[in-house]
């Protein structure tokens, strides 16, 4: 058994493979020979990622049992570390895990014997995402040496930007933000900012991050957020004709992007929701079978 908590855990032909190997559960037909138990703790809201994790399981045969915080020991004060050893204590062999914490630091010291993957850990990481996000890449430029990739929006509060920054960069491609000020990333080293505009009529891959307001102090005012960083049908314009739209979800409609930029041939923002479950398949097949799977990296 092994876990994914971070991309820094993962070099370039582990991704490619992960990638290929995703590839292949979006071509060909459920499996199901992975057998264990795992179970899906979230401990933020999820719709895709909670979803996408359980039908991942479903698909390689792998029982995945659900987790409400409401009706868990959560609300009687019970730790993290505390419902980690109980469900592994359960005989149960993975966690897939979200939390509000950077929780894999805050656990790192802890003997457990559960393997955990990161399904998102406050504003740090959120791995998955990105290879899913890699995948949907892939799918459409065939690789990433040299793509101008540009994300956009809440970029300080959003660990889908952290973990697409290390993968992207590591495979090559070349990674800029860009947004209001007021979210700009002071704890990313080499963050390469750039003109919203700019980048519009430049990037291969524009990401839109949605604005994290459950994360902000103080509400952040959004009237004039699409004029002035969304994208819309005037910038559609601006864009290359083979670039593509990504975002991680959900969307605020009409901040991040309008109706339009939903409905234009290259936003693939459904296409990654796609992805997740193919991705997550081989995330969880590499988890429960890493000795195979590490032999087939390496062939
Ligand atoms: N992208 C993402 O993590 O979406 P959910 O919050 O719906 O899982």
């Amino acid at each position: 058994m092994t876990s994914l908590v971070s991309i820094k855990q993962l070099n370039e032909p582990t991704i490619e493979w992960l990638l290929r190997r995703a590839q292949y559960f979006v071509d060909n037909e459920p499996q199901t020979y992975v057998r264990g138990t795992a179970v899906n703790l979230f401990f933020e809201p999820s719709t895709r990622t909670a979803l996408s994790f359980q039908i991942a399981a479903q698909r390689l045969g792998l029982k995945m049992l659900d987790f409400t915080i409401e009706n868990s020991s959560t609300c009687k004060g019970e730790s993290l570390i505390d419902t980690l050893q109980t469900v592994n204590a359960l005989g149960v062999q993975l966690a897939v895990v979200r939390h509000g914490d950077d929780w894999p630091t805050l656990i790192a010291e802890e003997n457990l014997r559960l393997a955990l993957v990161n399904a998102g850990s406050g504003h740090y990481e959120h791995p998955t995402q990105a290879l899913l996000d890699a995948l949907t890449i892939k799918q459409h430029f065939g690789g990433f040496s040299g793509l101008k990739v540009t994300i956009v929006g809440d970029i300080r509060h959003s660990r889908v930007a952290r973990s697409n920054k290390l993968l992207l960069e590591l495979m090559g491609a070349q990674v800029s933000f860009s947004g209001p000020e007021i979210f700009y990333p002071y704890d990313i080293a080499d963050c390469r900012w750039v003109d919203f505009d700019q980048a519009v009529a430049e990037s291969d891959v524009v990401m839109m991050l949605r604005v994290q307001h459950e994360r902000h102090q103080e509400r952040f005012d959004v009237s004039d957020y699409n004029g002035r960083f969304g994208l819309n049908s005037f910038r559609l314009k601006q864009m290359k004709k083979d670039a593509i739209i990504l975002h991680p979800g959900p969307v605020n409609r009409s901040v991040e992007v309008t109706g339009e930029v939903l409905q234009d041939s290259r936003c693939k923002i459904l296409q990654q929701v796609a992805n997740g479950v193919a991705v997550r398949m081989a995330v969880l097949e590499w988890c429960f079978q890493e000795e195979r799977c590490e032999q087939l990296v390496s062939a």
